[in-house]
């Protein structure tokens, strides 16, 4: 069984080839990604337009690319995924069209995937994949959630944040800094220099009670230090010396770290649960890696990350759910090629 996935819901075309046949993990046979920062850091954020028109461009040739690595043609397809949503709508419409129209031209069945459970799964195409069934922290650009996770289709909501989320959160603080976009990994690699102490910055809701996360006061209490510094100073923030910035960088990470690994530990105990599996772009995070890890080894909870090239948006993801959700019986193959895509979108709309 050999899946073909196109994931194209931000700013990152990604088309990967998996093999999901018997009931092994499903196995990477190739995967190809363009990323679409350089020309999206010019305005500061994604422009959803020219989101749209740079999917166009790529997806084509990165197909070919895929087919020619794994040495395989279209027609060795037997499956055609694409991700539904969430996402930018017009960018998602491009992963769809290209997916509906191949399968269609190769009288293959295609399915619609929830983004979300594409990176939920992810860490099952490490060397070391988990087992059911565990707790996941979700920690990307636009989502912060804690699931339990039962099997493949089954995906409670423990908690979740009630505003931005803890990639928004890295971002925006990041984009103060005067750090280009996407800021995440660049307030890591600034922080590295800094220290996390140096600055007191909250910890919404770490004694809430609840697995809920909020990280919009803590963006505002950034810019709270970042005025008064720039006011103090009498000089703009790229101004600063690197090692002032580099402290304000690790007092951001280490709160937004700090509040992650707090609740994911409340989680476990509340779930009984001895897994933690960690997934989205903010778990290439280095900090938030060793930080898991050493709550997790005291507590004798295995945790599991995907590789850290398939951590951001990626095809790999999309066709490894697919695969994992026909190998569990989850879905009934068809034809039919019209579509549509669902730029808000739960995952429990996915759950069974
Ligand atoms: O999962 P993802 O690629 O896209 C979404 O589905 O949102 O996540 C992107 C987010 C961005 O906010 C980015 O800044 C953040 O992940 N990110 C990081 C790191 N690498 C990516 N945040 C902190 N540290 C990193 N090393
Ligand atoms: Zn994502």
């Amino acid at each position: 069984m050999i899946v073909l996935g196109f994931e194209s819901s931000c700013d990152e075309t990604g088309v990967a080839l998996v093999d999901a046949s018997g009931q092994g993990v499903p196995r990477l046979l190739s995967h190809a990604l363009f990323s679409q920062i350089d020309m999206h850091q010019a305005y500061g954020g994604v422009v959803p337009e020219l989101a749209s028109r740079d999917h166009i461009r790529r997806v084509l040739p990165l197909t070919s690319q895929v087919m020619a690595d794994a040495g395989h043609s279209l027609k060795d397809v037997d499956v055609v995924a694409y991700t539904r949503g969430p996402g930018l709508a017009g960018a998602l419409l491009v992963g769809a069209g290209v997916a509906c129209a191949i399968a269609a031209a190769l009288g293959k069945p295609v399915m619609g995937m929830h983004h979300l459970e594409g990176h939920l799964l992810s860490p099952f195409l490490s060397v070391d994949p988990p087992e059911f069934p565990f707790v996941a922290l979700l920690v990307s650009g636009g989502h912060t959630q804690l699931m339990r996770v039962d099997r493949v289709g089954s995906y409670e909501l423990l908690g979740e944040s009630i505003d931005d989320a803890a990639g928004e959160a890295f971002d925006k603080s990041a984009k103060l800094m005067g750090l280009p976009y996407p800021g995440g990994p660049h307030l890591a690699k600034l922080a590295e220099q800094g220290d996390g102490a140096a600055f007191k910055l909250p910890r919404p809701l770490l004694h809430s009670g609840n697995l809920d996360f909020s990280f919009a006061g803590l963006k505002t209490a950034v810019l709270t230090q970042v005025k008064k510094l720039i006011a103090v100073r009498a000089e703009p923030v790229e101004a600063w010396p690197d090692s002032l910035r580099a402290d304000l960088a690790a007092s951001t990470q280490a709160a937004i770290v700090d509040v992650l690994v707090k609740k994911s530990m409340v989680a476990m105990v509340q779930t009984g649960l001895n897994r933690l599996v960690v997934a989205g772009g903010v778990g290439a995070n280095a900090l938030l890696r060793s930080e898991l890890n050493a709550a997790c080894a005291k507590r004798h909870v295995r945790v599991h990350y995907p590789e850290l090239h398939l951590c951001t948006d990626n095809g790999a993801m999309i066709a490894l759910a697919a695969g994992m959700r026909l190998q569990a019986g989850l879905e009934s193959l068809q034809g039919g090629y019209t579509f549509d895509v669902l730029p808000r979108w739960s995952l429990q709309a996915c759950s069974s």
